[in-house]
């Protein structure tokens, strides 16, 4: 494995300026906790634009000891876009737009238990995720996140003018199509394999972020098995090294649950990944997800 040498992680300053807010940054590569805002309130314009200003300067943005309603938690994520709804996913039954990230203890696969976006493989993917702690192990159970700028702005000249026009196809058939493990027999998330699940969609790797202007490269674990016009085995040297790259330590962040605590990301620039350490206890977590837009590449 090449380790690239003397390359220093820039943090993600952002902004210090919010009137509405406080923002403390958490870690050095990305995310950020949110005080002084009770997401069960209905927010002003201000304090949803500060806040949106703060996911977009530090990529993951957390709110500690809330208390939601399922409709407070949808109502807050309507205020930065329309909601989606997983189509491999089953919903909560009187809440469709929630997803239950449930984990029994006898449950021995997680959701979400390796580096990926959420629902990439979308013609346009979504903007974000809003996850809300309901309950949490005594231990364990932690999530992580990685910035993809600082993964693509790391890469050398001659690597990212290599990638910069590919298109990566994007799929859920590695994780719900007809091959993929049955769901339903170890764990509690409410899905199972579907032929409609063998379908690609066509993404520029390198997408310029549509509000930050920042470009990185948008490769998304099982979801991105080939590049356009190339077979997975050739394809896999480079995807496995964007993936190295992308989840290298020092572009990522952990954090450690509380009952309560709501992770809100911009997909269109993170990584995540669920750690399934736990085993024997349960884990549920409710997450909302809001649509984005199709990405754009460098052009
Ligand atoms: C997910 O991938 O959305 C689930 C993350 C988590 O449960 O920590």
């Amino acid at each position: 494995m090449t380790v690239l040498i003397g390359r220093k992680v820039s943090p993600q300053l952002g902004s210090t300026d919010y009137q509405r807010i406080t923002v403390t940054r958490y870690a050095g590569a990305l995310g950020a906790v949110i005080d002084g805002v009770d997401l069960a309130q209905e927010l002003d314009d201000a304090t949803i634009a500060e806040i949106r200003r703060a996911l977009i300067d530090h990529l993951v943005v957390f709110f500690r000891g809330q208390d939601m309603t399922c409709e407070q938690h949808l109502a807050f994520a309507r205020r930065f876009g329309t909601l989606n709804q997983h189509d491999q996913v089953k919903g909560m039954d009187a809440y469709p737009d929630i997803i239950e990230v449930r984990q029994e203890p006898s449950d021995t696969r997680n959701f979400g238990g390796a580096w990926h976006g959420d629902v990439t493989y979308l013609p346009e993917p979504p903007l974000g995720s809003i996850l809300y702690a309901k309950e949490v192990p005594p231990v364990g159970g932690d999530t992580l996140w990685a910035n993809l700028y600082l993964a693509y702005e790391d890469l050398s000249p001659g690597y990212r003018a290599m990638i910069d026009r590919l298109t990566v196809i994007h799929t859920p058939a590695l994780i719900y199509g007809t091959k993929s493990m049955d769901w339903s027999k170890d764990s509690s998330v409410k899905s199972a394999p579907t032929e409609a699940a063998h379908y690609e969609v066509e993404h520029p790797l390198v997408r310029v972020h549509p509000e930050s202007g920042r470009r990185l490269f948008y490769v998304s674990g099982a979801y991105t098995p080939r590049f356009k016009d190339m077979t997975e085995e050739e394809s896999a040297p480079l995807i496995d090294y964007l993936m190295y790259q992308a989840t290298r330590e020092p572009f990522t962040c952990r954090w450690r649950w509380q009952a309560g605590d709501v992770a809100f990301w911009d997909n269109r620039a993170t990584l995540h990944y669920a750690l399934n350490d736990y085993h024997g206890h349960r884990r549920v977590m409710h997450r909302v997800t809001i649509n984005g837009e199709r990405p754009v590449g460098i052009g």
